[in-house]
């Protein structure tokens, strides 16, 4: 009940957007010559990374590069479970070259495991740790094949799930885990028969409207109390209270013009399965 909720420790990976822009359109989102404000995306970005610091966090960085303007999307880079790294092939030919210089610190870092996909796969945007499974998007992006390999390569179960609306093309922006046991999703954003599998398999869970997805609500990171989310996602932040968690809001508006939020820019570096 509401003082019972605990937060576990995380270890983010995250990139500074100094070179984010919009110039190319692979979401509904994007409307490539509208001006991006950098100056306010770093504001913004900056105050993300002290949120996360002032609530015990850990937060490493990867430099940017010149002439990858959705390299801030720090999520869609590998999921790393157990200390194994899953990387990234991204669809769009733009972003592919993203993938070199995340593995590249993953390397420097010292992972050793580091596994290059064969099949479009777009990291934690469409894999999320969930419990005792990985959920796994598609219909946009990550293929089922890709679900295949994540699967063969953690050996933990995959729940694959299709998505069916273009401006929720990643799963991260339709769902969160909360905790080791319950999600936050939007069910419009899934096909009939994915929608029937988290409701069985989370009978429990928190479901957001359209309004509360619209405004990135659903691409939030929990550390198992406090929730960082964005500000706008109103009737979500009540939920997620009445049932214990601590919304904390930041408002990373400046990038949903790319279609991303407080998790796309967020790579969650998992250690142990906890
Ligand atoms: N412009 C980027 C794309 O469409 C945004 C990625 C957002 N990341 C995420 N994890 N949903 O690929």
């Amino acid at each position: 009940m509401p003082d019972s909720r605990v937060p576990r420790r995380r270890r983010f990976l995250v990139c500074e957007p100094r070179h984010f822009a919009v110039q190319y359109a692979i979401n509904p989102w994007m409307r490539p010559g509208e001006p991006v404000d950098v100056i306010r995306a770093l504001d913004q970005w900056q105050a993300l990374v002290d949120t996360y610091r002032a609530h015990g966090h850990t937060v490493e960085t990867v430099a940017p590069v010149p002439g990858l303007p959705d390299m801030v999307f720090a999520a869609n880079a590998a999921l790393v479970v157990e200390g194994r790294v899953f990387g990234s092939l991204f669809q769009a030919p733009e972003r592919r070259p993203e993938s070199i210089p995340y593995q590249a610190w993953f390397k420097q870092a010292g992972f050793e495991e580091v596994h290059h996909p064969e099949s479009v796969c777009e990291g934690e945007g469409d894999l999320v740790p969930a419990g005792r499974w990985i959920l796994a998007g598609t219909g946009f992006r990550t293929t089922p094949e890709a679900h295949r390999e994540v699967q063969e390569f953690f050996g933990i179960p995959v729940i694959g799930l299709t998505l069916v609306d273009p401006y929720f093309y990643h799963l991260d922006t339709a769902l969160f885990a909360l905790d080791e046991e319950n999600i936050a999703y939007y069910p419009e954003a899934f096909s009939p028969g994915s929608r029937e599998v988290l409701a069985r398999l989370y009978p429990d869970a928190v479901t957001a409207t359209r309004e509360d997805a619209l405004a990135f609500g659903l691409n939030s990171v929990s550390d198992g109390r406090h929730v960082f989310i964005s500000p706008g996602a109103t009737a979500l932040a009540d939920q997620l209270a009445h049932r214990g968690y601590a919304p904390v809001p930041v408002d990373l508006s400046e990038f949903h013009k790319a279609g991303g939020g407080i998790k796309c820019c967020t790579q969650e570096i998992r250690e142990n399965r906890s």
